[in-house]
């Protein structure tokens, strides 16, 4: 375990990798930006509602943008263990400035740092869940409960295994029909590329003990709001007092 956090956090900690990140921006926005716009729809505030949510993971803030974009007077605190994403993202949000800000949290370590709000209206993740283990996967999901309001939603974007070969098979080949470089990339990667690649693969979970984890937390209204092969929008809120 100790072996592993290492490598996560050198692989999310490098410069290699938010220069890869940045050369990718085109491509992540083709991919993933009709879902982040779509977490900003489901999140059910109204334009003159004053909210905060949090992006857990939130790297350059891809997500926290869709939200900001979409809500005219949302505040995002968006929080992450890498300062060298963080200060990507600084130059990323430029357009939002005094509407966000950035804190640093190992969300392996847990213990939530005191600059976090202990009260929250929407908490999002996105792409970072799936790097954690499945026992800190469903504690976050506990604290994330913990933070919200009465009527507050959590969003997850991420990726999801099945222990299904033909599955993984189908979803393999579709992707490759989207993308004709895929199996090109696959093949001939760097080394910095599949050590990100391993990185990236080594946590993701199915989808069905997720959303369990998601009840026992305490979330009504589990839902599957989104399904593109082995990519998922998924969620819950937290009731509101009868
Ligand atoms: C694939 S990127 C996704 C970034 C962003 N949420 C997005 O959708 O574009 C994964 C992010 O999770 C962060 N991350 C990975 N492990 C983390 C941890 N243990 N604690 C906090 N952040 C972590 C990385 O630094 C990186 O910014």
């Amino acid at each position: 375990m100790e072996q592993q956090t290492d490598t996560n956090a050198a692989i999310w900690k490098s410069d290699t990798t938010v220069a890869t990140w940045a050369a990718q921006a085109a491509e992540r926005e083709r991919n993933h930006g009709a879902q982040w716009r779509l977490m900003a729809q489901l999140l059910p505030f109204s334009q003159h509602e004053s909210v905060t949510f949090l992006d857990l993971g939130a790297g350059t803030g891809a997500a926290s943008r869709a939200i900001l974009e979409r809500h005219p007077r949302s505040t995002a605190i968006l929080a992450d263990f890498s300062p060298e994403m963080m200060g990507a993202g600084e130059a990323e949000l430029q357009a939002f400035a005094g509407r966000y800000r950035y804190v640093e949290f190992d969300l392996l370590a847990g213990g939530w740092p005191a600059a976090l709000p202990v009260a929250v209206d929407a908490v999002v993740t996105s792409l970072s869940v799936h790097h954690l283990p499945d026992e800190r996967k469903q504690s976050l999901f506990a604290e994330i409960f913990q933070r919200l309001r009465p009527g507050g939603w959590y969003l997850n974007y991420d990726p999801v295994r099945t222990d299904d070969p033909v599955v993984t098979a189908t979803w393999t080949r579709l992707t490759d029909e989207d993308d004709p470089e895929a199996a090109r990339k696959r093949l001939h990667r760097t080394a910095h590329e599949q050590a990100r690649y391993e990185n990236h693969v080594r946590f993701i979970s199915p989808l069905a003990p997720q959303l369990d984890w998601l009840r026992s937390a305490g979330f009504q209204g589990v839902e599957l709001w989104w399904k593109r092969l082995d990519y998922v929008i998924f969620g819950g809120y937290r009731a509101r007092a009868l």
